[in-house]
């Protein structure tokens, strides 16, 4: 039965894998058995992921790919498929965010957002399913990054915007490609404590956990579950799904008091193994909470001023 689950033999890349969500993705899929090419544009973590991947035993790459660059998306495939000599499952991850009220958000920012989150994730797709259609049998595994800002108002319009067309993106190239046996579907987290959330205040954690009835903030370690299924022949018969791993944030429990009756599976301390982790490997310093307000001050920033913080 666990036969099912396990990802030996198989090779996998991932994109924007240096740190966060993207490192935790490959991680998992080592550890389940996988090969794992860590793509990414910092050139300076990228490496040390890829060397971590080695030493669970698997063979990594780095190789460093601007998702927004066709030319770069294409080469990188090919470097990947060269170097495992195929490729089995494409995890198109790299992401990013641009803080800012709509009225004065400007046209260079929502290009570099949409960029990024969805027209970097749709050339990553093309790339790989183009791969898989040189390989025998032709068959893959898609698994894109969404958001549940795909379906709660909670950033700002180019990047919820981004996230609602990876969703819709997903779901066409799921039917557009089943004739492949390609298998392509997205997972939405809520809020991870990647490096990306290194600057958000510990009064933001507090009210994500309150607002959450697994009374916890994400970490990275919570997607290693259902990056692997996904990956697996166990999701053989799953496309077009949007997996949503959110700990219930976004049942929008407010009129239920969401205090705990038993003390939540993980302790804040442990939120941010991960976090300090990338952290270090980014050379960066943090706090004992894993907090860096100089990484992102315009995150840290717009929370203080919504939350009143002095
Ligand atoms: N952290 C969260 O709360 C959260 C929640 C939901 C969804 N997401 C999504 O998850 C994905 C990963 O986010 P994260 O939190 O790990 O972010 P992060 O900022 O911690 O890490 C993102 C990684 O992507 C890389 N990257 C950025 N632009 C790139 C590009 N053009 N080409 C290649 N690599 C690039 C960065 O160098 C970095 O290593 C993103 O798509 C993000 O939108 C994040």
């Amino acid at each position: 039965m666990m036969k099912m689950f396990d990802l030996s033999g198989k090779k996998a890349l991932v994109t924007g894998a240096a740190v966060g969500i993207g490192r935790g993705y490959a991680v998992a899929l080592a550890k389940a058995g996988a090969d794992v090419a860590i793509v990414d544009v910092d050139d300076k973590t990228g490496p040390t992921t890829a060397k971590e991947i080695q030493s669970y035993g698997r063979d990594a790459l780095f190789v460093r790919c601007d998702v927004t660059k066709k030319e770069e998306v294409e080469a990188m495939v090919e470097a990947v498929a060269q170097k495992f000599g195929r490729l089995d499952i494409g995890v198109n991850n790299a992401g990013i965010g641009i803080l800012g009220g709509d009225v004065d958000f400007s046209l260079q920012d929502w290009n570099k957002v949409i960029g990024v989150n969805l027209t970097g994730m749709y050339l990553c797709a093309q790339a790989e399913a183009k791969q898989f259609l040189k390989q025998s049998p032709v068959q893959g595994k898609i698994i894109n990054t969404a958001s549940m800002s795909a379906r709660i108002c909670n950033c700002n319009a180019s990047y919820n915007a981004s996230k609602g067309g990876v969703v819709e993106m997903t779901r066409m190239l799921a039917a557009e490609w089943g004739t492949y046996n390609i298998n392509v579907n997205c997972i939405s987290p809520s809020y991870i404590l990647s490096p990306m959330h290194a600057s958000t205040p510990l009064e933001v954690r507090a009210r994500i956990r309150e607002l959450t009835p697994l009374g916890y903030v994400q970490r990275p370690e919570d997607v290693y579950g259902p990056v692997v299924f996904l990956a697996s022949d166990a999701a053989n018969y799953v496309t077009g799904l949007d997996l949503l791993v959110d700990g219930g944030h976004t049942l929008n429990a407010w009129l239920t008091p969401l205090g705990r009756a038993v003390p939540p599976r993980v302790s804040p301390a442990e939120e941010t193994v991960q976090l300090k982790h990338d952290l270090a490997a980014m050379g960066l310093p943090f706090d004992d909470n894993g907090i860096n307000e100089s990484l992102h001050p315009e995150i840290a920033g717009a929370f203080k001023a919504a939350f009143g913080i002095g």
